[in-house]
C-alpha cells in the first residue's frame, strides 16, 4: 500500500488504531461486566441449593411464596446483568463493524479521488480495498475475540481467588509427621480460643488425658464441648496456650499424619450419596468386608442394613436422606470404629437411638474405648458414667473435674445435670 500511495496508507492505518484503541476501551467494562454476571449466576445457584436442601422446612412454614419472591428477584438481577452484558458486546461489535464499513469507504473515496485526477488506475481501486480488507479483517476478529476472552478472563479470576485462599490452618514448615502410633496422651495447657478475635469460646483450659483413658465433657449447650474437640483434629488453633500429644504440641504434627490417629464421630453425621459399604470404608477405604461387616455389627447397624433391599450396596441419597437419624448416626458410628485409631472423639455419639440400640452401642462404645484415648461429648449422664475422668464446661472454662461418684458428692453443676435429669418426679415449676 505504501508502495502505491503513502497517503492511503496512512488513511488505512489511522483507522486501524482507532479500531485498536476501541477494543482496548472496551476491555475494562465488558471484564467488570462479566465479573457482576458470573457473581449473580453463582447467588442464584446457592439460592436454589439452599432452598432445595431446606425444601421440607419451606413446606412446613409455608414459605414458598417468599421463597419463589427472593428467586425470581435473584433471577431477574442476574437477567438484567447478562442483558446489559449482551447489549454491550453488540454494540462493540456493532461500531467495530461500522468503522470496519466507513473505513473501507474513505479508502475508496481517496483512491477514487486519486484515480480521478490520472494519479492511479481504477484497477487501483479494487486493489487498495482489497489491502484494506486485508489489514482491517484480522483486527476485527482480534476484537471479537477479546471480548470473549475478557468474560473467562472474569471467570478465572473467581476461580483463582478461591484457589488463592490461604488454608486457616496448615502444617508448618518444620512440621514432622508421626511416624509410629501415637500412645494417645493429650494435654491442653491455658487453651484460650474465640472463632473471632474478641470472643473468648474456651477460656484458659488445662486438662491432661493420660493415655489410653477416656474423659467425658458435660456442661450446658454452647459451652464449647465441640470446640474443645474440634481443636484436638486441629480445625483451628488455640489463640493463646497449646495442646499436645505424647508431649508434642500439635502445631509441630503434619496435619494429616495427626488425623490418622483420630476416629470421630461428629455431632451432625456427614454421609455421601454413595453406597452405605463406601460411607463406612471412608474411614479406611482399604478395608476388607469382613472389617467392615464388623464395623456395622459393632454399630448396631447390621441389621437395618440387611433390611434395606441392597443391603451394603444401597445407595442412601444425599447427606444419607434416604435413612432415619438413628440409622445415619449408627453409619457414623461404624466409620469411627472401622477407623481403629489410637484416640477417638465421639460427639453425642447416641443421640437419635433408641433405647434398646442406645444400650447396644454404648456396650460396642465400651469395648471400643477399651485401650484408646476417648473423648466423648454427652448431654445423657448415663451415657458418661463408666469413664475414667469426667469435665464439667461452662461457658468455656473447666469448672469441675473428676469421676461420676466424685463429682455427684460435690456441690456442682454436675450434681444439678445429674438431678435434673434422674429426678423425673420433679415438677416443672420446681425446676430451676
Ligand atoms: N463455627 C463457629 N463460628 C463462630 N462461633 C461458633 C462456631 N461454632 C461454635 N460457635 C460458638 O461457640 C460457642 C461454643 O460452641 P460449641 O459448638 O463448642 O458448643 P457445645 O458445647 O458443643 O454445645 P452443644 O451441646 O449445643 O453441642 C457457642 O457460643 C457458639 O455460638
Ligand atoms: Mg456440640
Amino acid at each position: 500500500m505504501v508502495g502505491q500511495d503513502w497517503e492511503i496508507a496512512v488513511v488505512a492505518l489511522v483507522i486501524g488504531c482507532v479500531l485498536l484503541v476501541l477494543v482496548r476501551e472496551l476491555e475494562k467494562p465488558t471484564t467488570e461486566l462479566s465479573t457482576r454476571v458470573h457473581e449473580y449466576e453463582s447467588r442464584v445457584s446457592t439460592r436454589v441449593e439452599q432452598t432445595l436442601g431446606g425444601i421440607r422446612a419451606v413446606q412446613a412454614f409455608g414459605r414458598e411464596a417468599l421463597e419463589s419472591t427472593r428467586f425470581a428477584k435473584q433471577a431477574n438481577e442476574s437477567l438484567k446483568a447478562n442483558l446489559r452484558l449482551t447489549l454491550l458486546q453488540t454494540a462493540s461489535q456493532s461500531g467495530v463493524a461500522v468503522l470496519f464499513a466507513c473505513g473501507t469507504a474513505a479508502i475508496i473515496w481517496v483512491t477514487a479521488r486519486r484515480v480521478l485526477a490520472g494519479q492511479l488506475s481504477p484497477g487501483d481501486i479494487v486493489l487498495m480495498v482489497g489491502y484494506t480488507a486485508l489489514l482491517f479483517k484480522p483486527l476485527e476478529t482480534l476484537s471479537y475475540t477479546a471480548s470473549s476472552i475478557q468474560g473467562s478472563v472474569a471467570g478465572a479470576h473467581r476461580v483463582f481467588e478461591i484457589l488463592d485462599k490461604k488454608p486457616l490452618i496448615s502444617d508448618s514448615p518444620h512440621a514432622t509427621a508421626i511416624k509410629t502410633p501415637v500412645q494417645g496422651k493429650i494435654e491442653f495447657e491455658r487453651v484460650t480460643f474465640g472463632y473471632q478475635p474478641d470472643q473468648k469460646v474456651l477460656d484458659g483450659v488445662d486438662l491432661t488425658i493420660p493415655a489410653g483413658t477416656s474423659v467425658a465433657m458435660v456442661g450446658p449447650s454452647g459451652a464449647g464441648k465441640t470446640t474443645l474437640a474440634s481443636l484436638i483434629l486441629r480445625f483451628y488453633d488455640p489463640v493463646h496456650g497449646r495442646i499436645l500429644l505424647d508431649g508434642r504440641d500439635l502445631r509441630d504434627i503434619t496435619l494429616a499424619s495427626l488425623r490418622r490417629q483420630i476416629a470421630i464421630v461428629p455431632q451432625e453425621p456427614v454421609l455421601f450419596d454413595v453406597s452405605i459399604h463406601e460411607n463406612i470404608a471412608y474411614s479406611r477405604p482399604e478395608a476388607t468386608l469382613e472389617d467392615v461387616h464388623a464395623a456395622a455389627r459393632a454399630a448396631g447397624a447390621w441389621d437395618f442394613i440387611q433390611a434395606l433391599p441392597a443391603g451394603f450396596d444401597t445407595v442412601i441419597g444425599e447427606r444419607g436422606v434416604m435413612l432415619s437419624g438413628g440409622q445415619r448416626q449408627r453409619l457414623s458410628l461404624a466409620r469411627a470404629f472401622l477407623k481403629d485409631a489410637r484416640i477417638v472423639v465421639l460427639d453425642e455419639p447416641t443421640t437419635g437411638l433408641d433405647a434398646q440400640t442406645e444400650a447396644d452401642v454404648l456396650s460396642a462404645l465400651r469395648r471400643l474405648m477399651a485401650g484408646r484415648t476417648t473423648i466423648i461429648i454427652a448431654h445423657h449422664l448415663h451415657t458418661v458414667r463408666y469413664v475414667d475422668q469426667i469435665i464439667v464446661l461452662q461457658g468455656g472454662a473447666l469448672i469441675q473435674t473428676g469421676t461420676h461418684n466424685q463429682l455427684l458428692q460435690q456441690d456442682g453443676l454436675y450434681r444439678q445435670l445429674y438431678n435434673l435429669q434422674y429426678q423425673p418426679q420433679m415438677q416443672p415449676a420446681e425446676v430451676p
